[in-house]
C-alpha cells in the first residue's frame, strides 16, 4: 500500500486490521466531486495570495480534473490505506502533478471534510426539492381528479365528518410543503465557508478566506462571502448533519401517515383506493393477493431515518470540542438518508400516479347519515337552540336511530319532533353531502371553492419541476 501522509513521526504502518476498522473511503468515496471542487478553490486561493505559482496552480486544477474524470469513469483504485477520499486524491494527485504537495498548505482534513459536506448538503436539499416537486405534482393531479369524490375523514380512526378525497390530498401537501421550506432552510445555514479554520486554530500563513468562499458559491444573497466566524466551531459543528437527517425524518413521517391512510383505503374493508400494479406486489402463496408494498416500503424505511438522527445526535453529544475521529461516523447515516428520502419521495410519486378513489366504494361509506350528525347539531343553533343543549339533542336522536335499528335520516319527522320541536320537515335536507360541504367555505375549510382555490394557489406557486 501507499505511505499514510501523516507517515513521518511513525516507524511502523497501522495495523491491516486497523487500517480495515478506520477507513471511510468505503463511504466517503462519493465526496469525490465536492472534495476536488474545494481543492481547485483552495488552489486558487493560494495563487491569489502567491503561495502557489499561476503554474503550479494551473497544473493542480488540471490534475484535479483528470482525476476526478478517471473517478467518474470508474478508473480509480481506492485505497484504503489512504484511508478517505480526502487522502486517496491527494495521493493520485501528486503522483501525476508534483506540485500537488503544497496543495494542502493551509488547510485540514478538519476544514476540508466540514467544507466537503456543506457542498454536499447544498447539493442534496437542491435534489431532494426537485423529488419533493415530482412528489407534490403527483399528489396535486389526484387532488385536482378527485374534488368530486367524498369520503369520510376520521378521528381516532372513526368516521367523523366527510370531506372530498382532493381535501384529503390537500392535507399532505401542505405537509411536503413545509418540507421543502425545511430543505430550502438547511441549505441556506450550509452556506458557509469553513476553510482557513485549519485543523482547529487557523493558520499562520496569509490566506485569504473570503476569496475561498466566493469560488465555492458560499455566498448571501446579495453575493457577499460567507465564511465561518469561530474556527473551532466549524471544524466541531455537525448541526447541519442532525438537522438534514431529521429534516429527512420529519419527511418520512410525513411520507408515512400517507401510506398508512392507503393502506388502509386499500383495504377491502375500506376499498377507497385503487392502486397500479406498477407499485404493488403479489403474494407468492395467494394468488389473490395484490399488497400495498410500496406503501408498506415507505412507512418501514420513515423507522430507518428516526433511527439516523439518533445515531448522530447520540454520537455527537459527548464529544469534547473539536474534531474527534467519532464524527467520520457522521456519514453514513446522512448518505443514506439522503439516498432513502431521494428513492421514497420518488416512489410515493410513481405510486400516486396511477392511482385512483373507488368513487362507488367511498360515495357508500360516506352516505352514513352520521356523518353529518353534527351538521344536525348546527341545524338547531341556527334555529337559536344552545350548542350544549343542541348536541344534547342530537345524541339523543342517534341513541333513537339505534334503538330503532334505522339510519339517523330515516327517523319520522314524529321521532325527531318528539325531541326538540325546533325540528322542522327540512331537517333532512341537511343529510346532502355536497351540500354540507358548500356550506363550508371558509379559508381552509372542505368547501369545494376553497379547494378549488387552494388547488389553483398550488399549481401556481408550487414550482414542480
Ligand atoms: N475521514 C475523516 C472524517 O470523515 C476526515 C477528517 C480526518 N481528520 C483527522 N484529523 N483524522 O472525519
Amino acid at each position: 500500500g501507499k505511505q499514510a501522509t501523516w507517515g513521518g513521526r511513525f516507524s511502523s504502518g497501522p495495523a491491516e486490521l486497523m487500517q480495515r476498522f478506520s477507513e471511510s473511503v468505503s463511504f466517503d468515496a462519493r465526496l469525490a466531486p465536492f472534495d476536488v471542487q474545494g481543492s481547485k478553490a483552495h488552489a486558487a486561493m493560494l495563487a491569489h495570495v502567491g503561495i502557489l505559482t499561476a503554474k503550479e496552480c494551473s497544473a493542480i486544477q488540471k490534475g484535479l480534473d483528470t482525476v476526478l474524470k478517471d473517478i467518474q469513469a470508474g478508473n480509480f483504485t481506492w485505497d484504503i490505506t489512504c484511508e478517505d477520499v480526502h487522502m486517496n486524491i491527494e495521493q493520485e494527485l501528486t503522483r501525476r502533478v508534483p506540485a500537488a504537495a503544497k496543495l494542502h498548505t493551509a488547510r485540514s482534513r478538519n476544514d476540508q471534510v466540514a467544507t466537503d459536506m456543506r457542498l454536499f448538503f447544498k447539493h442534496a436539499c437542491a435534489e431532494i426539492d426537485t423529488a419533493l416537486g415530482m412528489a407534490l405534482s403527483a399528489l396535486l393531479t389526484l387532488a385536482e381528479a378527485s374534488q368530486e369524490i367524498y369520503l369520510p375523514g376520521y378521528t381516532h380512526l372513526q368516521r367523523a365528518q366527510p370531506v372530498s378525497a382532493a381535501h384529503h390530498l390537500l392535507a399532505y401537501i401542505e405537509m411536503f410543503v413545509r418540507d421543502r421550506e425545511r430543505f430550502a432552510q438547511i441549505a441556506d445555514r450550509a452556506n458557509w465557508c469553513p476553510l482557513g479554520s485549519g485543523a482547529i486554530a487557523g493558520t499562520t500563513l496569509p490566506i485569504d478566506r473570503e476569496f475561498t468562499a466566493l469560488q465555492l458559491g458560499f455566498v448571501d444573497k446579495k453575493g457577499k462571502p460567507r465564511v465561518t466566524r469561530n474556527s473551532m466551531d466549524a471544524v466541531a459543528d455537525r448541526d447541519l448533519f442532525i438537522e438534514f437527517a431529521s429534516a429527512c425524518a420529519l419527511c418520512g413521517v410525513h411520507w408515512s401517515r400517507v401510506a398508512e391512510d392507503v393502506i388502509l383505503w386499500n383495504s377491502a374493508e375500506f376499498g377507497f383506493i385503487k392502486l397500479p400494479d406498477s407499485f404493488t406486489t403479489g403474494s407468492s402463496l395467494m394468488p389473490q393477493k395484490k399488497n400495498p408494498d410500496s406503501f408498506e416500503l415507505l412507512r418501514g424505511k420513515a423507522a430507518r431515518l428516526q433511527g439516523h438522527v439518533t445515531a448522530l445526535m447520540a454520537m455527537t453529544k459527548g464529544l469534547p470540542l473539536t474534531y474527534n475521529r467519532d464524527l467520520q461516523e457522521d456519514k453514513p447515516p446522512v448518505f443514506d438518508a439522503f439516498d432513502q428520502t431521494m428513492i421514497c419521495l420518488a416512489v410515493l410519486a410513481g405510486s400516486f400516479d396511477g392511482a385512483a378513489f373507488n368513487e362507488e366504494k367511498c360515495a357508500a361509506a360516506v352516505s352514513d347519515p352520521a356523518l353529518l350528525a353534527t351538521d344536525l347539531v348546527d341545524y338547531l343553533v341556527v334555529r337559536g337552540v344552545a350548542f350544549r343543549d343542541a348536541h344534547h339533542i342530537i345524541g339523543a336522536l342517534v341513541g333513537l336511530s339505534e334503538k330503532k335499528k334505522l339510519p339517523l335520516n330515516e327517523l319520522s319527522l314524529a321521532d325527531v319532533q318528539g325531541v326538540s320541536d325546533k325540528f322542522a320537515a327540512d331537517w333532512v335536507d341537511v343529510f346532502n353531502v355536497p351540500a354540507a360541504l358548500k356550506k363550508r367555505e371558509k379559508t381552509g375549510m372542505p368547501g369545494p371553492r376553497q379547494v378549488k382555490k387552494q388547488l389553483a394557489k398550488w399549481k401556481a406557486s408550487l414550482r414542480l419541476d
